[in-house]
């Protein structure tokens, strides 16, 4: 497996591959689990190299505690993705990504507004920032993401749409645990406690496919957060039924068959997300 630290030495091996090679590529923040091994595993089987990207990106986080905080461990990463057989890393640092400060904005009609958007003031700004600095170095065929981040695979589909027509944009399933929880590198930042209550979430959101059947998407919504809510544990920052393309709220129940659940939620000082099908 290669590993890359600088833009140079990556982009000296991509330029030692045939016109034929096709790239896959993995854009993660690293303290990987399962679900970014999936994405790996996708790309292994429709690319002849595979590159994942590990990079805590500054300019995503709009709280200063979460970029702190956030989980790191490079040797067990590259241990895993050895094992998974990706054939290149890039690992770089800040000053790398961003020698100087990037100012461009980002819109993405609509779907940036609401729900992460809404919560996180510039974090799909920043999102948008380095997966286009990444998309430009790395130079992939197909780029992988996953619907654990429904809105970010969304606004990544838009990006790639608008500025990199040439590459191929994947949503893969989420990877959960046994309990349902959806695997995250942050759910290590959990007290034992808040772990055991965690699964709540995918508990309600399954719920709520249920409801709908019966209730207009306001009510199941209200009903949910007050299900987690009564948890003591966990703290629902919004549950929200929206149209599964525009993200905007749904309004009457009838239209489910096009709409998804998205939860994000605090435990403790943990921000978690998930999101479910109600098709
Ligand atoms: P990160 O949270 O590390 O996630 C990297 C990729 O793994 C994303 O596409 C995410 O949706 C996917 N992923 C995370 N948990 C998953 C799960 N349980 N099942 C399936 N896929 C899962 O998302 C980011 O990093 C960053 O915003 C990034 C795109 C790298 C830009 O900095």
């Amino acid at each position: 497996m290669n590993i890359f630290r600088t833009i140079k030495e990556y982009k000296d091996w991509r330029n030692g591959l045939t016109d034929k090679t096709t790239i896959g590529f993995v854009p993660t923040m690293g303290f990987l689990h399962q679900g970014h091994i999936s994405l790996v595993s996708a790309s292994l089987k429709e690319n002849d190299e595979t590159v994942v990207s590990i990079f805590v990106n500054p300019t995503q986080f709009n709280n200063p505690e979460d970029l702190v905080k956030y989980p790191r461990n490079e040797a067990r990463d590259l241990a895993m993705l050895e094992k998974a057989g990706a054939t290149a890393v890039f690992i770089p640092t800040v000053e790398e990504m961003y020698p100087e400060p990037v100012t461009r904005t980002f819109t993405f009609t609509g779907i940036d507004d609401v729900m992460e958007g809404a919560k996180r003031p510039g974090h799909f700004n920043g999102v948008a920032m380095v997966v286009s600095a990444l998309f430009s170095i790395v130079g992939p065929n197909i780029s992988y993401f996953g619907m654990k981040d429904y809105q970010q695979l969304l606004i990544i589909r838009k990006l790639a749409e608008n500025d990199f027509p040439l590459i191929n944009i994947k949503g893969m399933p989420i990877v959960r645990e046994d309990d349902g929880l959806a695997m995250s590198s942050r759910n290590s930042r959990l007290s034992e406690e808040e772990r055991e209550m965690a699964p709540l979430i995918y508990e309600v959101l399954k719920r709520s496919k249920q409801l709908i059947q019966e209730f207009q998407p306001d009510e199941v919504c209200r009903h949910c957060e007050r299900m987690l809510a009564g948890s003591g544990m966990i703290e629902p920052e919004y549950f929200i039924i929206a149209d599964a393309q525009t993200l905007q709220p749904l309004q009457k129940k009838e239209d489910a068959k096009h709409a998804m659940a998205f939860v994000a939620a605090w435990l403790g000082k943990v921000r978690l997300i998930d999101n479910f099908e109600l098709f």
